[in-house]
């Protein structure tokens, strides 16, 4: 039974966490979890293990759905969760004690790139990799739905990128539109800037039913100190 196998093989792992004297801060705070998402399917986890999120259907391993459902709904907190998902990719169980394959260890799932040979996939960072993957794996295993959508940017830079760009040169943001005027030669201030992306202006849109507040001002910041650099 797979319940079976995840409580125990999840407490060797923590032991052995505990006393590889790894510490906690590494994995749970830094990881990111979109990265972890292109790791996961980069390093091919799917092929052994099912899981929605990342649309794998692998039956080698456990389906980490399955397994980690009942832990969500027993209350593992995500740091838990992460510390543990961490330490499997780091100490899994290579042999099994029934003789069934285990997972293969992290200098085969993972290898650093210093590790191989050229033309097989490789991490620059096998610990920033696995904190990546483990924050991905227990944001997302076992909750029965797709993250939630990527919030909208706060970055002002972003933000111009994705709405003003078909209309304005500005050069430190790479964008070449000509229906508006080029801002690094208008240089406009924040405040004008506010202003027209607020109001909107002639041909030039009103953004204040499509950004909020605090996206309009990263904008208006952004445009009027990266304009004419
Ligand atoms: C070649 C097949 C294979 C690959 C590739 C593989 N795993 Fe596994 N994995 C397994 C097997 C088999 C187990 C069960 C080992 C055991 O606990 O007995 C396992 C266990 C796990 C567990 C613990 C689940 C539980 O129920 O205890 C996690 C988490 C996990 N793998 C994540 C990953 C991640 C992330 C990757 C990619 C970096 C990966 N695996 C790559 C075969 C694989
Ligand atoms: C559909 C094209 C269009 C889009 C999209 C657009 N603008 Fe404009 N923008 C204009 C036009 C046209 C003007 C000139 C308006 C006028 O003065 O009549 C203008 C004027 C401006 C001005 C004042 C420049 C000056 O010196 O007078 C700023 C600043 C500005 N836009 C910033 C932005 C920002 C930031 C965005 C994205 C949030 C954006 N614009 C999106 C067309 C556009």
């Amino acid at each position: 039974m797979r319940g079976a196998a995840f409580s125990s093989s999840v407490c060797a792992a923590i032991v052995i966490f505990v006393l590889g004297g790894c510490g906690t801060g590494g994995y749970t705070d830094e990881g990111s979890q979109g990265a972890g998402k292109q790791l996961f399917l980069d390093a091919n986890c799917g092929a052994c293990h099912t899981l929605a999120d990342a649309g794998t259907r692998g039956i080698i391993g456990p389906n980490l759905d399955d397994a980690f459902a009942q832990a969500r709904v027993d209350g593992m907190t995500s740091e838990t969760f992460t510390q543990v998902v961490a330490a499997q990719i780091r100490f899994p169980i290579e042999e099994t004690s029934t003789g069934t394959p285990g997972m293969p260890g992290v200098h085969e799932t993972l290898p650093e790139c210093e590790e191989v040979e050229g033309g097989v996939f490789c991490v620059r960072d096998q610990d920033r990799a696995v904190s990546d993957i483990a924050v991905y794996v227990a944001a997302v295993a076992g909750t029965g739905t797709a993250p939630p959508e990527q919030p909208a940017p706060t970055d002002g830079k972003s933000i111009f990128t994705a709405n003003c760009a078909q209309c304005h040169v500005l050069a430190a943001a790479d964008t070449s539109g000509t229906i508006g005027p080029n801002l690094d030669q208008s240089k406009p201030s924040k405040a004008l800037a506010t202003e027209r992306v607020t109001n909107g202006q002639g041909v030039m849109p009103s953004f204040k039913n499509s950004l909020d507040a605090a996206q309009i001002e990263a904008v208006a910041e952004y445009v009027s100190s990266a304009a004419g650099r």
